[in-house]
């Protein structure tokens, strides 16, 4: 890669853009990011996912020449990102542990030689006091520190590594340094620019809304079917679904089996051979259901992940923003749906008091927990609360389920009575599965141990559904009318508020869970913008070529050309190399390693189309 010296700035980086990247245009943030860079300024970016933030520092790497150092916390993501660098013709190196020694040393003579534009490191190998004295000794330029919240106590990824690298800036006093992340809110921002920046800092803040992604939460009933039926709505399309344990994402993975559905699992507990099979044939074919736990995802860039299921409640709504990112990625029509339930709240509070951590993180945490609880259960504008919670407003989406189907509200005051009645008898200690037996006058075994069939409150909610019973209890939750005692069995007590509620004193509203899995309305899933029209077979063959090279390379696909890219290919349809160059994704390397083969491709699809 050439740059002359002299060329200003702006220039520069967009020749670098368009000839190394093959991108004609910045996104949104980006030459802002770059301008403070390439000035010398530190930054921290703050930018949705998918938002393009490994532009912001690669582009800036180039343009400056010398060493730029990665911070990065995953293999896996190094490992992808030094692939597809290498396919656009930069000189990139990882040095980590998931390689031998001899690639290691390898790699490290490149670096000490001046050839390896962008060196990609852990944390807790960069900080190693040999590292350091090494690195110093060389043109390092630019330092860029990778998913950024990992640095911050507060937030809900903490990795412990992170914190020597505050370090840097005195080791590095002349070099700057981007701290990039996708989930920050006010108190981590602050936070990461307090540890890494000593707040010296210029902070880019991008808009946090994902539109293309649909939100919607339906009540936990039988989360298989569920899961299954959400599935089959999307056949053909590649899919994320977490959940909470190990075990589940198995189970799971082999019922989506057992039923036709292309599934695989991920998660820590599996060998790293298996998980790195899963996560390669995930990323390379397309169709593929992942079930995985937060293991799996973090700086996954597969751009056609239609939806991310949440078979559970996920950490906290920054963990569930920066999990159901991995959707759409690609711009087209894209679905975050989580199941939800009572047990599901009780299992994070438990998470979180047993976590041995001190006091004030426990307070903040079952805080957090609060705030995702409520988005569950709003009846208002779920992208209205989640970017409110990024500290951004914004009128109703239209492409949420409370939007979309503008769920009716109900007056609940006469129904809450009759719970509060039977959570007060029996003693404000039962969980919700036996308040709903003592309302529906069911002679269970422990309601007839206990007496219960003998209480006031027995069979007085005969006349509703057990699923608007339970319904109704959720709704008392989130609305602060019960509290769910989180430390022993998910006993539900009356709160001030309901006490209030039950001498007549407040009023409660409920929304009415008419929305049913397999009923609802449902939004078109492709609505790809200017693929109407397209030659679909020409598309496919051109990625069955992409698969054919990715597994040559042992790449996932995407890092050959993205969907977007083939697309473009499909429609432009060019018969030389020069027309090859103008299509959005195409680099001078890639143009060199690839433009015959897909030109190959078009001119087989076109001469079999006209014999
Ligand atoms: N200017 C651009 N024009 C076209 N495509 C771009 C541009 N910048 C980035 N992209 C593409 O956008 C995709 C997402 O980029 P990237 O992986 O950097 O996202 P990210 O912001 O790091 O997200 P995450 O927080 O999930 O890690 C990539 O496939 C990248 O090639
Ligand atoms: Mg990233
Ligand atoms: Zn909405």
């Amino acid at each position: 890669m050439q740059i002359a010296a002299s060329m200003p700035a702006e220039d520069s980086k967009r020749r670098v853009l368009k000839d190394v990247f093959g991108f004609d245009d910045f996104r949104l943030g980006q030459a802002a990011v770059m301008e403070a860079l390439l000035a010398g300024h530190h930054v921290l970016a703050v930018m949705p996912t998918g938002a393009g933030k490994s532009l912001c520092y690669q582009v800036p790497a180039l343009v400056l020449g010398g060493l730029t150092i990665v911070v990065s916390p995953l293999v896996a993501l190094m490992q992808d990102q030094v692939a597809a660098l290498r396919l656009a013709g930069v000189a990139a190196d990882t040095i980590n542990s998931s390689l031998d020694r001899d690639a290691n040393v390898a790699a490290w003579r490149r670096v000490a030689a001046g050839q390896t534009r962008l060196l990609y490191l852990a944390p807790e190998r960069l900080m190693t006091p040999r590292m350091l004295e090494a690195l110093t000794k060389l043109d390092v330029r630019l330092i860029a520190i990778d998913e950024a919240h990992c640095i911050s106590q507060w937030g809900p990824a903490f990795r412990r590594e992170y914190e020597e690298l505050s370090r840097l800036r005195g080791i590095f006093p002349d070099v700057p340094i981007i701290a990039l992340t996708a989930t920050a809110d006010e108190t981590t921002r602050t936070d990461i620019a307090a540890q890494l920046f000593d707040g010296r800092v210029d902070t880019v803040v991008l808009g946090f809304d994902r539109p293309n992604i649909k939100l919607s939460i339906e009540p936990k009933q039988d989360s298989k079917r569920q899961l299954l039926n959400f599935v089959q709505r999307h056949a053909g399309r590649s899919g994320i679904v977490y959940c909470l344990s190990r075990k589940k994402t198995e189970e799971m993975a082999a019922f989506l089996e057992r039923n036709g559905v292309r599934a695989l699992a991920y998660h820590a507990g599996m060998s790293k051979d298996a998980r790195e099979a899963n996560q390669n044939a995930f990323m390379t074919l397309s169709g593929v259901v992942m079930l995985a736990t937060i293991a799996f995802g973090m700086g996954i860039d597969k751009p056609d992940v239609a939806y991310v299921f949440h078979t559970d409640l996920p950490g906290s709504l920054e963990a569930y923003y920066q999990e159901i990112g991995r959707a759409g990625r690609d711009g087209r029509a894209a679905e975050a749906h989580m199941l939800f339930g009572l047990g599901d709240i009780r299992m994070r509070r438990l998470f979180i008091d047993d976590e041995g951590a001190p006091a004030e993180h426990k307070r903040r945490a079952h805080g957090r927990l609060d705030t995702l609880i409520g988005y569950c259960e709003t009846a208002q504008c779920r992208r209205q609360i989640l970017l409110g919670y990024f500290g951004e407003s914004a009128s109703p989406c239209g492409n949420c389920d409370n939007c979309l189907d503008q769920a009716p509200h109900a007056d609940g005051d006469a129904e809450a009575r009759i719970i509060l009645a039977a959570i007060t008898q029996t003693g404000e200690r039962f969980g919700a599965a036996h308040v709903v037996d003592v309302l529906l006058g069911h002679e269970t075994e422990k309601v007839l141990a206990r007496n219960h069939h003998r209480l006031a409150s027995f069979g007085t909610g005969v006349a509703h559904k057990k699923s608007l019973l339970l319904s109704l209890l959720r709704q008392l939750v989130a609305g602060g009318f019960l509290t769910l005692d989180s430390a022993g069995h998910g006993g539900l007590a009356v709160a001030e508020k309901g006490r209030e509620l039950a001498r007549g004193e407040a009023s409660f509203r409920y929304r009415v869970d008419a929305r049913q899995s397999s009923r609802g309305k449902i939004r078109p899933v492709d609505t790809a913008a200017g693929t109407e029209g397209l030659d679909s077979a020409l598309l496919a063959a051109l990625k069955a070529v992409r698969l054919r090279l990715a597994r040559e390379r042992q790449v996932p696909a995407f890092v050959i050309f993205s969907d977007r890219t083939l697309i473009d290919m499909a429609e432009r349809c060019p018969r030389d190399l020069d027309a090859f160059a103008a299509v959005n994704g195409v680099g001078a390397a890639k143009l060199k390693d690839f433009g015959e083969i897909f030109l190959g491709a078009i001119a087989a699809h076109q001469s079999g189309l006209s014999g």
